[in-house]
């Protein structure tokens, strides 16, 4: 059924709201004070035609836009684009109550994250790469993207060529990208078993362009060169499927937050540790136990600390932070400041315990601003005072938004 909309928001994936008789209606691509022709289908709508612009509306910058499921919100000039991704973190925390000023956004430059997950498939026209529709498993091939550093989209060509040489089936799978100092590092994850000539054919072609290393359903294929990255100034050679902040400068921003922090710390943890991004850069100043529940991700940490110069004593713990988080008289003992950084669900047993201790500095670094306000409303209530929360542009053009939380507890009195 069509219907002429006057769209009243933005909501938190992105997509223009209306408010109709029957409740809110969701428009994907419009923006506040538009009138929209769509094409209704209960709460969402299709926009078929823009009546009235909104003077903030803007060319996107990728002629993918619309079709691509990876960005939300191109079409908005860029304060307008920046006061929305700030105001979903002021939002998740006035939910919960916590009353805070939150920080400016920190933002990201366009073509720098140094990650993709990109879904391929075999089709009569030859191989697909790129990235789903919007809620749906169709693969929209790309040939740009200015999100993605210049060198993946440099790639595209040859990836395209490779998960060709991978794809044994005619199925849609997984092939993440990671652009590394020592080159690309290609995982493909449900492509098929890749077997005898097929296997010695993309051995043969990652050789000869210099991929780093290829893995197929966690198993190395061919690794000419191990992947290195830098973590602060120590040499990182990450497993496959690690966990690895999407772009470099955001890493960067959030690092110098929690350091800045902790800097009057002797013994922190980093808990949910990965390869050990805070880890590595902390122990230039603190000793440092970094708990993660991914044991070759602690093992990856663990090397390059031993081959790491100018560093205090790191020490590893393997462990699942959701079933066995450390407890606050294990905090008390060991520790007077703490990073932690979930996973999406965020870290609820976790900070039951953490609001118990006696930590002084608290860093709570989060992808998902509604874990994060639930995590700091345990925090406070536990007697932390909330400092400051800065809200970091990681995930450029989407609706995803990374931030840093730094808690204080006042000593106890006498
Ligand atoms: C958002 S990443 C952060 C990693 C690291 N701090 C970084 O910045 O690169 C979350 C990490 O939590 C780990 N993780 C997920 N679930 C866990 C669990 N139940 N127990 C311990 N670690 C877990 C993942 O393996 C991942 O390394």
């Amino acid at each position: 059924m069509s219907a002429i909309l006057t769209i009243a928001r933005l909501g938190g994936q992105g997509d223009g709201v209306a408010d109709t008789e029957k409740g809110p209606v969701f428009v994907p691509f419009a923006l506040p004070g538009e009138r929209v022709n769509v094409a209704l289908a209960g709460r969402k709508a299709d926009l078929v035609s823009v009546l009235d612009a909104s003077p903030q509306r803007i060319e996107p910058a990728c002629r993918h836009f619309t079709r691509c499921g990876g960005c939300a919100v191109q079409h908005l000039e860029a304060d307008a684009y920046r006061s929305w991704k700030r105001g979903l973190l002021v939002e998740a925390l006035r939910a919960k109550g916590i009353g805070i000023e939150v920080g400016p956004l920190v933002s990201c430059p366009p073509h720098s994250r140094r990650r993709a997950a990109l879904t391929a498939r075999r089709a009569d026209k030859g191989m697909v790469l790129g990235f789903n529709a919007a809620l749906s498993h169709r693969i929209v091939d790309i040939e740009e993207c200015p999100v993605m550093l210049p060198q993946l989209v440099a790639a595209l060509p040859l990836l395209r060529q490779l998960a060709g040489l991978v794809a044994r089936t005619n199925d849609a799978f997984r092939l993440s990208v990671t652009h590394t100092a020592s080159g690309l590092d290609v995982a493909a994850q449900g492509s098929g078993r890749l077997e005898g000539q097929p296997r010695q054919r993309a051995i043969e072609f990652c050789i000869a362009n210099g991929i780093a290393r290829l893995t197929v359903d966690g198993e190395i294929v061919i690794e000419p060169k191990k992947p290195a990255l830098m973590v602060g100034e120590v040499s990182v050679s990450p497993p496959p499927g690690a966990f690895l902040q999407a772009v470099e400068t955001a890493e960067e921003a959030m690092s110098d937050l929690v350091a800045g922090h902790l800097a009057r710390a002797k013994r922190v943890a980093d808990l949910f540790a990965g390869i050990g991004t805070f880890a590595l850069r902390l122990a230039r100043q603190s000793e440092v136990h970094a708990v993660e529940g991914d044991a070759a991700a602690l093992a990856a940490l663990d090397r390059a600390f031993r081959f790491g110069h100018g560093l205090k004593k790191v020490t590893v713990e393997k462990r699942d932070l959701f079933v066995r988080p450390l407890t606050f008289k294990e905090l008390d003992a060991g520790f007077d400041g703490l990073v932690f950084d979930p996973p999406r669900a965020g870290a609820e047993a976790q900070a039951a315990q953490i609001a118990r201790s006696q930590v002084r500095l608290v860093a709570a670094v989060s992808c998902n601003p509604l874990t994060l306000a639930r995590d700091l409303a345990i925090l406070i209530a536990g007697g932390y005072v909330l400092k400051s929360v800065t809200p970091i542009d990681q995930f450029l053009w989407s609706p995803h938004l990374e931030a840093v939380a730094l808690l204080e507890k006042p000593k106890k009195r006498r």
